[in-house]
Formats: structure tokens, C-alpha cells, sequence
């Protein structure tokens, strides 16, 4: 299994997913700063991970508060909320984690001491919960595909695997429990330009469980749906709004475009805590935009010359009409049903 952050001897273990696939590095994190910088450095990243990331962190926060006055100790804790708010702006489960981690302090302990203690008990839920949901996903998922044929061809685009949540994946989990059930045959990944996790984290997951994949550019997946090799497109959310609009990895929407042409059916594979329900629809997500470089450097090669401008957003927003289903650990639902699962 693939535990993309760990907590032990009071510190956070994060695999530093820059380094991949080359090197297989866990970095320990020890102050709440660190991990923010991990967070907007994309050490690590993927939205559920994310979420896990900042529980430890708001964790690691807390500890370091010497104060024993509680409300003082509220105090400093928001501020470093903020702080770890502050990292990345698309991925709901970021601020629904750090909400939560301030829930617990607000209302359970009658001291400093006991809050803290609480506060690393609720980080382990967020983190074991979000694993048990990513397989109830993926079963959800195996439900929810087309019947046939028997083996199918499914395509993903970024990263929505094991290490993008607490482990298992969504989209990716999906793809796992039918590789499990017998009924892949075969994953094709976009290499997600420009960050690359299809290339370089998604084919890594595969090859570690023996999943076959082929790696393509993003360039290449109308050409593949065109040709017929594609029976099904299966990719994450970053933020989901109550009507269903999903924002994931930037690519997603023309993909999604490009499977409505070819009506090939397109599935977002998303746990309730990507769905922002307080969102009418998907026109009121923060887009992140990231450095420039990431789109005009390969390594230290500059692709283009000086005198260009330049536009680096990070997600993008696939409208609900364009998605067969929304795959949760609550089952498989159209977009339009989304906001029945609130109350779940
Ligand atoms: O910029 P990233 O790598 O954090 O973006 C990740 C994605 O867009 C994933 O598809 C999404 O977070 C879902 S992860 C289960």
C-alpha cells in the first residue's frame, strides 16, 4: 500500500511526490510552516491528501503552542489555520479538513493538554476515514461502469490515485477495484501537462500493482476516443459544486468535451468531502494559477522566447451536463442528484 502522509514518533512522514518516480523519499515534517510549504510546493498534493496534510499540520501547530490558556491558545491556532489556508485555493478538502480540526478544538477537551490529544485523534479519523471511503469509491465505481465490454479500456487524466488521498485513490481507486474484479484491460494516462502526474505518479502506481498502462500526452486522448480504444474516462475532482460542475486538473473539461462528442461515458470519482455544497455550481471556484515556469521551462530550458505572456491556471471546471455520474462512497449518482447526498 501507498501512504502518501504517515504520522509517527510526533512528527508527519510525507512522500515528497517532486521526486517521483526517480526517488522514493519520505520527508519528516515537523512545524506547521513546513507544512504548509510542503502543501504549496506540491510535496504533496491531491485533494484528500491534501486535506490529511493539513490535519497534521494544524496538529503540528497546536503542539507547538506553549500558552495553557485556552483561549489564547484558540487564538494562535486560527492564525496558523489561516496560514495553511492560505497554500492552495481549488481543493475543497483543504479548508473542510482545517474546519474540522478547528471544530474539535473549539469543542472538545477542558484544557489545553486535552485539546491537543483530541486535535490528533480527529487527524487519524480524517485519515483512516478518507481511506475506507476511497475503497468504498472504488467498489462504487466498479458498480457504476458500463457492462460493457467485459474488459474495459478506461482513460485518466492527473493523478487521482493512492497518493492524492490517504491512500487507494479515487478515480484510481476505481480503476484498481476493477483491475481487482478482473474487468481492465488496460488504463491509458495523460500525462497532464504541465506538473506531469499522469506521467509521473499515475504510471507509477500502476507499475507498482501491475496494472497495465499506457502512458499518452494530453494532446493524444481525442485521437484515442476517436479511434474506439477508449470505453470509459474516470478522473477526480478537486472541488465539486452542489449542481455537479467539477473542477479537477486543468484538461479535465476538454476531455470531457471530447467524451460527449464520441459519447464515451465520463465519471467523476469524488468523496462527499470534495463536494462543496455551500457552491451553486462550479462558476464560484477559485481557480488557482500557478508560476509561469511551470508552462515556459522544461528542467532549466526555457521553451519560448523572451517577450511572451503567459497564463498557468492549475484546474478547470467540467459543467455537470458533461458527466455521466458522480462517484461517491455513497454510490454512483448523476450530477443533478448530487444534492440529495447533503444529508448522507
Ligand atoms: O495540482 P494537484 O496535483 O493537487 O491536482 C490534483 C488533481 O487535480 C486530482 O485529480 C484531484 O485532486 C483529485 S485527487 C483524488
Amino acid at each position: 500500500m501507498i501512504f502518501p502522509v504517515l504520522w509517527q514518533d510526533d512528527r508527519a512522514l510525507l512522500i515528497d511526490q517532486t521526486r517521483l518516480p526517480g526517488e522514493l523519499i519520505q520527508v519528516p515534517i515537523t512545524d506547521y510552516q513546513e507544512m504548509a510549504r510542503a502543501i504549496k510546493t506540491m510535496i504533496v498534493r491531491g485533494a484528500p491528501a491534501i486535506g490529511v496534510a493539513a490535519a497534521y499540520g494544524m496538529c503540528l501547530g497546536a503542539r507547538s503552542i506553549e500558552t495553557e490558556e485556552l483561549g489564547e491558545f484558540l487564538a494562535q491556532l486560527e492564525f496558523m489555520a489561516e496560514e495553511l489556508r492560505q497554500t492552495r485555493p481549488t481543493a475543497v478538502n483543504l479548508f473542510w479538513a482545517i474546519d474540522q480540526m478547528l471544530n474539535v478544538a473549539y469543542t472538545q477537551g477542558e484544557n489545553v493538554a486535552e485539546v491537543k490529544a483530541q486535535m490528533l485523534a480527529q487527524a487519524q479519523a480524517i485519515q483512516a476515514q478518507d481511506l475506507q471511503t476511497c475503497q468504498a469509491i472504488g467498489e462504487a465505481g466498479l458498480a457504476a461502469l458500463p457492462a460493457q465490454p467485459e474488459k474495459l479500456r478506461l482513460l485518466t487524466h492527473c493523478n487521482a490515485g493512492a497518493l492524492a488521498t490517504a491512500g487507494y485513490g479515487t478515480a484510481l481507486g476505481v480503476v484498481r477495484s476493477a483491475w481487482a474484479a478482473g474487468r481492465l484491460e488496460r488504463l491509458f494516462a495523460d500525462e497532464t501537462r504541465p506538473r506531469l502526474q499522469g506521467a509521473k505518479l499515475t504510471t507509477w502506481e500502476c507499475v507498482q500493482e501491475g496494472i497495465p498502462v499506457t502512458l499518452i500526452t494530453d494532446s493524444m486522448a481525442g485521437h484515442c476516443l476517436q479511434k474506439g480504444w477508449i470505453d470509459a474516462v474516470v478522473v477526480g475532482a478537486d472541488r465539486v459544486a452542489r449542481n455537479g460542475d467539477a473542477a479537477n486538473k486543468i484538461g479535465t473539461y476538454g476531455l470531457a468535451a471530447l467524451c460527449a462528442m464520441h459519447k464515451i461515458p465520463f465519471y467523476v470519482a469524488a468523496p462527499l468531502s470534495t463536494v462543496d455544497f455551500e457552491l451553486a455550481d462550479g462558476s464560484q471556484i477559485p481557480i488557482e494559477e500557478r508560476d509561469p515556469r511551470e508552462i515556459y521551462q522544461l528542467g532549466e530550458t526555457r521553451l519560448c522566447p523572451e517577450g511572451v505572456d503567459f497564463y498557468n491556471p492549475a484546474f478547470d471546471v467540467t459543467p455537470a451536463e458533461l458527466i455521466t455520474a458522480i462517484i461517491t462512497e455513497a454510490g454512483a449518482v448523476p450530477p443533478g442528484q448530487l444534492a440529495h447526498l447533503n444529508a448522507v
